[in-house]
């Protein structure tokens, strides 16, 4: 082994700073308490999962990530300074690219138009809008990616919900985002376009940016994740490296875990009695 290899793999092997860390941050919307104690490391190169049932304080953990809300206890810090994004453009300005998965993109515009929008390329005096430029660049960077749009005047609207999230993440990889957030991205997405996005989704990844991949689905975890963070009732009821934990196992802590195991045998009892009264009330109804 070359002394250039031994350090490459030394470098790859130690524990990176992480570009954003949460401390013990909570979050209270009036009496809500939407997040209570949350600790959270997200680093370059790797993808962190965030897991949870509905209301388990997801979408309020990247929204304090992204800008749109702030925290109201512990603290945040991004490429090791401390930070209370006011807006969701000071989240961008440092390097944090959020794709949502319905606002994503404006789907009465053009592909190019979108994978620009907010960023358009100017020439001459009169700062008028390069096209030719822009198409140029979008073209290329679709291509690279491996993204195939024939059509690049075709308004997002026309494209697949799998096609518009690839889109939306080869323009933050362009834009050079240093932390990529995909809120559910497969959500409402079948296999094989779950597949395609799930492609990018470790593209990005493998450009060095830290990715943090909101799901319900712990197949897809599992499938592309470095890190799996589950939030329960707005606490972090599982923090651990993919490593550490198999598919079964984050699928049980995913639905509950000993709780599931609990309602199942509180179910098997219940139900002799639920089967007789659904009986019983039929029986009643037939008298009548
Ligand atoms: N703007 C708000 N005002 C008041 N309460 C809120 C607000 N946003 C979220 N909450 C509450 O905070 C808790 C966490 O909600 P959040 O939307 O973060 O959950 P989630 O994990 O994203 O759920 P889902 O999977 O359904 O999207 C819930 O109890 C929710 O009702
Ligand atoms: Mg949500």
């Amino acid at each position: 082994m070359t002394t250039t290899e031994s350090f490459a793999s030394e470098a790859a092997n130690s524990p990176t700073a992480p570009i954003v860390h949460l401390e013990d941050v909570g979050k209270s919307y009036g009496n809500i308490q939407a997040l209570r104690g949350v600790s959270l490391s997200v680093r370059q190169g790797e993808i962190t999962c965030v897991l949870g049932d509905n209301g388990a304080g997801k979408s309020t953990l990247i929204k304090i990530i992204a800008g749109l809300h702030d925290y109201t206890s512990g603290t945040m810090s991004v490429n090791g300074e401390e930070r209370h994004f006011a807006s969701p453009r000071e989240s961008l300005d440092s390097g944090i690219a959020t794709v949502y998965q319905d606002l994503a993109l404006a789907p009465l515009m053009s592909v190019w138009r979108n994978f620009f929008l907010g960023n358009e390329l100017t020439r001459g005096p009169f700062r008028q809008l390069d096209e030719r430029a822009m198409k140029r660049i979008a073209n290329e960077e679709l291509t690279k990616m491996g993204i195939s749009i024939p059509d690049l005047e075709q308004p997002v609207g026309k494209l697949s919900g799998g096609q518009r999230q690839c889109v939306a993440i080869a323009r933050a990889i362009h834009f050079g985002a240093k932390v990529l957030i995909l809120d559910e991205p497969t959500a409402a997405l079948g296999v094989n376009q779950s597949g395609v996005v799930l492609k990018y989704v470790v593209k990005a990844r493998d450009a060095g940016i830290g990715v943090i991949f909101i799901t319900h689905n712990p197949h897809h975890a599992y499938l592309v994740g470095n890190h799996f963070v589950v939030l329960k009732l707005g606490r972090v009821a599982l923090d651990t490296q993919r490593a550490d934990i198999t598919l079964e196992q984050l699928t049980t802590e995913m639905a509950g875990g000993s709780e599931l195991e609990a309602l199942s045998h509180e179910l098997r009892d219940l139900a002799p009695d639920a089967v007789a009264d659904v009986q019983d009330a039929i029986q009643a109804q037939e008298k009548e």
